[in-house]
């Protein structure tokens, strides 16, 4: 169960009202770059734009609930739930998790241990999907001014965080390659109106 787009939106603006940052035009950079994913995607396991719009644009609604770092991971997830909404509590679960694995993150674990461990067993116990991918790539393009390539999106958490491990950045660039082989197109020239931008061969 998701909400609507309108719905969607209107949490994200309340939301953002009560915490005022970059994360919010962050998230609807994200949504809009889900969107035109799903849509270029072509086969029979066809993803819902509409769906993939939603769930991108909610990915960091534990930010409503102030500055954190693990935190909003926990905060989103609990609010999701309380609404009803289990996909879209699912993402902001599995969103900054490409490697699955709770110990992956990168910031403060700034929420009481014994809650890290219960999500890093629901985090353990899924099956990841499309959606859970999409929004992990989703969320690695996408920066409050806009599009741009992973190696700057993680280039910038890395300064911000001091460190993002090669591993993940790699785990993050295969997620590139598996949506552009569904897409059959070059991941920027998808979300990008950039041309610089699609040259970027990362690999
Ligand atoms: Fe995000």
């Amino acid at each position: 169960m998701h909400p609507s787009r309108k719905q969607a939106e209107a949490l994200l603006n309340e939301s953002e009202k009560l915490n005022p940052g970059k994360w919010a035009d962050h998230c609807r950079v994200a949504a809009q770059c889900a969107e035109k994913i799903a849509s270029a995607c072509t086969g029979s396991d066809n993803l819902d734009p509409d769906k993939a719009y939603v769930l991108a644009l909610l990915h960091d609604i534990g930010r409503r609930f102030g500055p954190s770092q693990f935190g909003h991971i926990s905060d989103g997830y609990h609010y999701m739930q309380q609404l009803g909404y289990d996909e879209a509590a699912r993402i902001c679960l599995t969103h900054s998790f490409p490697q699955q694995d709770i110990q992956s993150y990168i910031g403060r674990y700034d929420v009481p241990p014994a809650e890290v461990t219960k999500l890093g067993q629901h985090l353990a116990a899924l099956q990841y999907d499309d959606y859970d991918r999409l929004i992990q790539l989703c969320d690695s393009v996408a920066m409050a001014e806009g599009v741009v390539s992973i190696n700057q999106r993680l280039d910038d958490v890395e300064r911000r965080y001091g460190h993002f491990p090669a591993e993940k950045r790699a785990a993050l660039i295969r997620l590139k390659a598996y949506f552009e082989a569904k897409m059959q197109r070059n991941l920027y020239s998808v979300i990008s109106d950039n041309p610089a931008l699609w040259e970027n061969a990362e690999k």
